[in-house]
């Protein structure tokens, strides 16, 4: 991997080249003739060939923040601010939050793919498997003939480690296990071999079993093509089997980012130990897990000026009176703690 100076995102180091520089990205919402912010200026790059994980509670701001890459938010979300510079396959570099529709068109599926938070409603329950990541590749491809595209969506399928690929096609989606139709998923985003691929959640619905093989295949993918990926998880114990690094976000903010191994045996933010203390493990079989008091405050919801304040132990006056300084406290590692030195 070619080796320089990052620059200025949340992951400030020596390391790979990012592909994507997301700076100071806002997203708001429309909601009763008032504007409520979901994401706020949130910045980090995202480097070539590394698998990034995205954590933090339900309500954070990782799916917004990832349709608004993939230009797909509802109606009522918009990008308020910010941009998001992705560098193509072929070099050159666009805003992801700003590109037009044909440029989209293009990207998307292309360049970029995402597989969504539900497998289910992702897919078509009317249309066969074989059409439906047969659409995936002819989108892209229109120059491919229909035995060419059968023939490529024949061996996705078996790279994704579906049994008998060339029965599948005739399928419909009812007839397929969650951790087969999560594959067909990933099938049709892995197809035309992006650049980067976003999965949010992917293996939420999943048995820990499935879980655990679903896993493996991104890095599996990962490794193979060199597929750049964003894992978006709730579950930090999901996120620290195949990310290299964690980027924790809290009611629309970064509250910390830095390489996987950081994260798990040395956060810095209280909220990314909370995060860490309610996983459950050997140790504390039969016991309580402790929780993090109260909730990640709604969009409608006053926040302070430090969004975790009301929930942290350390937090005292200047947490409501000021924004937490962004700190870099080792290698990759940022944390936004006035705390943290
Ligand atoms: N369609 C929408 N209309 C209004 N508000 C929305 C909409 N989608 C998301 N939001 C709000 O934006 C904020 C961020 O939501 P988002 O879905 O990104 O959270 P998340 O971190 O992905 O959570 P989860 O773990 O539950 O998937 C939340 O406060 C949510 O209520
Ligand atoms: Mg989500």
């Amino acid at each position: 991997m070619e080796l320089v100076k990052a620059g200025s995102g949340d992951f400030d180091t020596i390391k790979a080249r990012p592909i994507m520089r997301i700076k100071d990205l806002t997203i708001g919402i429309h909601e009763s003739k008032q504007v409520y912010t979901a994401v706020d200026r949130i910045s980090m790059d995202i480097c070539a060939g590394e698998i990034v994980g995205v954590v933090g509670e339900s309500g954070c701001g990782k799916t917004v923040t990832n349709l608004a890459l993939m230009g797909l938010l509802p109606k009522v979300l918009f990008v308020q601010g910010g941009s998001a510079e992705f560098e193509c396959e072929d070099g050159h570099h666009i805003d992801l939050v700003k590109i037009s529709g044909k440029e989209r068109r293009e990207i998307n599926g292309n360049e970029i793919s995402m597989i969504y938070q539900e497998p289910l409603t992702s897919l078509d329950p009317l249309m066969k498997i074989g059409r439906q990541v047969g659409e995936a590749v002819k989108i892209h491809n229109s120059g491919l003939s229909d035995e060419e595209v059968h023939d490529r969506v024949v061996k996705e399928l078996g790279e994704v480690g579906l049994p008998d690929p060339h029965g599948m096609l005739e399928m419909y989606p009812h007839q397929l296990s969650g951790g087969m139709r999560q594959r067909v998923m990933i099938a049709m985003a892995t197809v035309c071999r992006p650049r980067l691929m976003i999965a949010d959640e992917p293996t939420t619905a999943l048995d820990v079993t499935v879980q655990a093989q679903v896993l493996k295949l991104l890095k599996h993918i990962n490794q193979k093509y060199g597929m750049t990926i964003v894992l978006i998880s709730h579950d930090l114990s999901v996120i620290s089997q195949i990310c290299d690094r964690v980027v924790v976000m809290y009611a629309g903010r970064i509250a910390e980012a830095a390489p996987t191994q950081v994260i798990m045996t040395a956060p810095a933010h209280e909220y990314t130990k909370g995060l860490i203390n309610s996983l459950p493990s050997m140790e504390r079989k039969g016991s309580d897990l402790p929780c993090i008091p109260g909730h990640v405050p709604s969009t409608e919801e006053k926040r302070e000026p430090c969004p975790f304040a009301p929930r942290c132990a350390l937090a005292d006056d200047i947490c409501r009176q000021q924004e937490p300084p962004r700190r870099m406290i080792g290698e990759g590692h940022v944390v936004y703690c006035h705390f943290v030195k």
